[in-house]
This record gives structure tokens, C-alpha cells and sequence, in this order.
């Protein structure tokens, strides 16, 4: 059915309404733009570890200091530690999979691409076993090789965390490392693996 003058004034009347009204909330919703995102809070202590950070000690008579390569005796030992940003002065040591083990070792014993990841001899491992994520404390210093004894798996110092025996089937993830200005071993940048067990 056509509609009359009438209607089509009322219908035009109701059209101008709600273009105004739609048009004023269209203009609102410019002049206060779009919602601004939450912006997540830093955790730095929780962040992976990343280029920059130097390493923190968490055993041994220099605990609590950054390492520097002296601190580290040649094939002896390894050493718990964490990252440490400089930049927020944060140890990121509220994220499990952040612990390492610091060690020294001759690089002339390295193979080539483990050489590439130290720094003056310097290696730095994940801490976190390859299979089911317990926390490797023991060096071998006779075979070279970093022990769990949750179930016996070894990996190889020398050669990238290469599995040598025992269930883990991955190689343990290494931080690459350079010597910063201050002579600090500082991490070029982040784990060459995702670090963990396998249900990590
Ligand atoms: S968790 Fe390390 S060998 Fe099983």
C-alpha cells in the first residue's frame, strides 16, 4: 500500500530522529576514539631470558654476584644461576624455566657450534631436564657431562647438550653468551630451544 504524505513526513520525521540521535552517538564515540587497551603490567621477574641479561649466582662463594668467566673454574663444577635484566635490576627467577647452570670449559674441546654459544669458555645450559623437567644439579667432570638423576640422562657439555644416555630425547637448550664492556657474561639472546620436559 502507498504511503501518504502524512506517513511519509512521520517516517522522515522518525528517519531525521534517529540519524540525529545515532549521529550524536557516532560523534561521541569519535571525540572518545576507541577504548584504550589495559596495558599489561611488566614482569620483568617472569620474562624468559632474553639478550642483554647478565647471569646471576644462585650457589657458590660468589652467590649473589653477576658471573664474569673468572669465577668459573676450568672443567670443575657448574653453577646454579639466573638471568638478571640490568634494566629493570631484576633477577627473572619467578619463572621456573628460566634456571641455568653456569660452566667453563677449554673450547678447544668444544664442537664448533657449542663454541659459537660460549664466551671465554663460558657455556650456559637450562637447569631444566629435557624429560621430565627435574632440576639438573650434577656435573661429571670425568665424562663432561651434566647428570639428572631423576631417571639418569646425561647430556653433553661439549657438544650442545647432546642426549648421551638415559630416556630424554631432547638436547638441552643452551644460552648463547658474549662478554659485555664490564667484562659480565651477558646472554645474546634467548634459549636456542624452548626449555622444559616434555609435559613442562
Ligand atoms: S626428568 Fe631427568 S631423566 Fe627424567
Amino acid at each position: 500500500m502507498a504511503s501518504s504524505p502524512k506517513d511519509t513526513s512521520r517516517s522522515a520525521g522518525v528517519s531525521r530522529r534517529t540519524l540525529i540521535a545515532s549521529g550524536g552517538a557516532l560523534s561521541a564515540a569519535a571525540l572518545i576514539g576507541p577504548r584504550p587497551a589495559l596495558a599489561a603490567k611488566p614482569r620483568p621477574e617472569r620474562e624468559p631470558v632474553q639478550a642483554g641479561d647478565r647471569m646471576m649466582l644462585r650457589d657458590g662463594p660468589n652467590k649473589g654476584k653477576l658471573l664474569t668467566p673468572d669465577m668459573l673454574e676450568t672443567g670443575a663444577n657448574c653453577i646454579e644461576a639466573f638471568p638478571f635484566d640490568p634494566a629493570s635490576d631484576t633477577e627473572r627467577s619467578r619463572n621456573r624455566l628460566n634456571r641455568v647452570l653456569a660452566l667453563r670449559l677449554d673450547p678447544a674441546d668444544m664442537d664448533e657450534e657449542t663454541r659459537r654459544y660460549s664466551a671465554d669458555g663460558v657455556l650456559i645450559y637450562s637447569a631444566i631436564c629435557t624429560h621430565q623437567g627435574c632440576t639438573i644439579e650434577t656435573w661429571d667432570a670425568e665424562t663432561q657431562h651434566l647428570k639428572c638423576f631423576c631417571h639418569l640422562s646425561e647430556f653433553a657439555a661439549l657438544n650442545q647438550g647432546a642426549v648421551r644416555s638415559g630416556p630424554a630425547r631432547r638436547q638441552l637448550p643452551m644460552v648463547p653468551v658474549t662478554l659485555d664492556a664490564d667484562g659480565y657474561v651477558v646472554a645474546a639472546g634467548g634459549f636456542t630451544a624452548k626449555p622444559g620436559g616434555a609435559k613442562t
